[in-house]
């Protein structure tokens, strides 16, 4: 007999397929990734992310109102420091007028309800490049978790909802968590970056913030010391449940496309939010091939988006999130 199932009868028109759909990509997905630098007046447009920009805080005030008529809720704060402010030990990281730290009251002094989550990472401030301290050709651990706790809390005083670890140091989710709570911070959360992987694919992002690696005699070229080895996923599994078993409110899977696995195994594994970052990296790739005219802009935008929550992500940080509100 011929065969009585036709999956074909579920794909017949848009309509049947949009009943059946399984992923629907809505503004309630996205977390927006916002660079921010000194100044007055300023957009500029980063080089190696097409139509991505470095904001100065009253154009930023401008960006986070008209996310917000976007339907777009929550954002991620990256800041550009000046170069005269990097040194190795931090001592920019807590200034309550740091750029974080009026970042973060400016846009919440113009859009109280929008979540502002904050990078907690040393690699801006540091005049190595690296999330960490340096001493001897190595990072430290512990006194950069020290650190780490210390930036945590000037955020969270400033007024920022989540802080994000994204530096990958060992412990650093229970010393920011205790940090958090000895100051009475008991309701600003944890967004970690539980498996952030030693990829190729930041290299935009370290053009944004201009937070490369230095090349010096001594220093670290790379982060593989401290970032993962993406060969590795059992790994990515421990490093998650070691940060949730710390405090961590949510947890995160970086980069996104090349990774999807990840997502789906963290995914069945925990049951804390998963969000996955789709990188500059990946983004830039995506710019470059559609002004070539080689792919299609917004089907394969969409087409990445929805495998991303497919996969498992229940929040995505991406630079695509005004794009596909518009497309959508
Ligand atoms: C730094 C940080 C990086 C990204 C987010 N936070 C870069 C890095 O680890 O070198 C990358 C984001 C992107 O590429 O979009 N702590």
């Amino acid at each position: 007999m011929y065969p009585l199932i036709r999956n074909r009868r579920l794909r017949k028109n848009e309509t049947i397929r949009s009943l059946v759909r399984e992923t629907i990509i809505s503004p309630n997905d996205f977390l927006v990734p916002l660079f921010i630098c000194e100044g007055k007046g300023v957009k500029e447009e980063i080089a190696s992310m097409p139509n991505y920009y470095r904001y100065s805080l009253d154009f930023i005030k401008k960006e986070v109102k008209e996310l917000w008529q976007m339907g777009l809720r929550s954002v991620l704060l990256f800041v550009k420091v000046p170069d005269e402010l990097k040194d190795n030990k931090g001592a920019e990281v807590t200034n309550p007028d740091g750029l974080m730290q009026r970042a973060i009251k400016a846009i919440k002094d113009t859009c109280p309800d929008m979540i502002v989550m904050t990078d907690v990472a040393f690699d801006p401030y540091s005049k190595y490049g690296h999330d960490g301290i340096v001493e001897n050709g190595l990072i430290l651990n512990d006194e950069t978790s020290e650190l780490l706790a210390e930036m945590s809390v000037s955020h969270a005083e400033a007024g920022a909802d989540f802080v994000a670890p994204s530096d990958m140091m060992d412990g650093r989710i229970l010393t920011i968590r205790e940090a958090l709570e000895d100051e009475g911070f008991i309701n600003t959360g944890i967004m970690s970056y539980s498996a952030k992987y030693a990829s190729a694919f930041y290299g935009p992002f370290r053009d944004a913030l201009d937070s490369a690696p230095v090349d010096a005699q001594n220093i670290p070229k790379d982060k593989k010391t401290y970032q993962m080895d993406y060969a590795n996923r059992f790994e990515a599994i421990r490093e998650t449940q070691l940060d949730i078993e710390e405090g961590a409110d949510i947890v995160m899977v970086k980069p996104g496309l090349c990774y999807l696995d990840i997502v789906r195994e963290i995914k069945n594994e925990v049951d804390v939010p998963v969000a996955v970052y789709q990188v500059s990296g990946e983004y830039a790739m995506v710019k470059a091939a559609t002004a070539q005219g080689w792919l299609d802009h917004d089907a394969v935008m969409m087409e990445q988006l929805t495998a991303i929550k497919r996969a498992g992500a229940n929040i995505i940080a991406s630079y695509f999130a005004k794009d596909a509100i518009k497309f959508l």
